[in-house]
């Protein structure tokens, strides 16, 4: 297979696409054909140039830190989840996300989103036994990766200061109903930095690696006084 990948060296350089070989395993992910790569001896890339080591991030290995969201193909996804099998064709093409400032080669800067939260104040201050009628939706809402994904696809999301995006608004529900001491915060934050901004796509339900139903996060906010 021929791999695909757009790299930069650092924040401040040019980004340029690198090309390496790659034996085709249907069993292997996307992370792991990466970590095969980089670790299987000395990284060469087509013409048979020695080459820096791909920078990425992972950590799990098994969909549950979002980590190692990039683009594959065209579409962002988990490399850890995303199976050569399931991959069309014999070229994979990977890059970083595109709404985040790149680190290095397909590592990115995801620390606005919870910077984001930080400054809203977004955070349970107290503990308050929930409604139990909330518990099957509060534990799909908590399952939030902060991966990245949902901006990344969301036509709303730009990085710029005022619309936060699905991480943001599940985050709203999930303090609006778990505590009484800012919830009237948390509602008028939602309502600035979310639901004034959003289109209702709905791409950041389609990609989401935990299948969180924002759409229902939305409803129970926008209903909340
Ligand atoms: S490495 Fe944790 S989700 Fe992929």
């Amino acid at each position: 297979m021929r791999i695909k990948i757009l790299r930069k060296s650092s924040p401040d350089a040019e980004s340029y696409w690198q090309e390496f070989e790659y034996g085709r395993k249907s069993d292997q992910t996307i992370a792991g054909m990466l970590g095969e790569l980089n670790y299987m001896g000395d990284l060469k890339d087509v013409e048979g140039k020695e080459v820096p080591r791909i920078m990425w991030e992972c950590s799990c290995l098994q969909g549950m830190c979002g980590a190692c969201a990039m683009v594959i193909n065209g579409i962002p996804a988990l490399a850890c989840e995303t199976f050569i099998r399931d991959i069309k064709g014999d070229t994979i093409t990977l890059e970083p996300l595109k709404k985040f400032p790149v680190i290095r080669d397909l590592m990115v800067d995801r620390s606005i989103i919870n910077e984001n939260l930080l400054k809203e104040d977004a955070f349970i201050e107290e503990y308050k036994g929930s409604d139990h009628k909330e518990h099957d939706h509060q534990y799909m809402a908590g399952k939030c990766l902060k991966c990245g994904l949902c901006l990344e696809v969301c036509p709303n999301y730009n990085g710029s200061k005022n619309f936060y995006g699905a991480a943001f608004a599940n985050d709203c529900y999930l303090i609006a109903t778990r505590s009484d001491i800012h919830k009237k915060e948390i509602k008028l934050s939602f309502d600035d930095h979310f639901a004034a901004g959003c289109s209702k796509s709905l791409a950041c339900v389609d990609v989401c690696p935990m299948k969180i139903p924002t759409l229902a996060s939305m409803a129970k906010m926008n209903k909340m006084r």
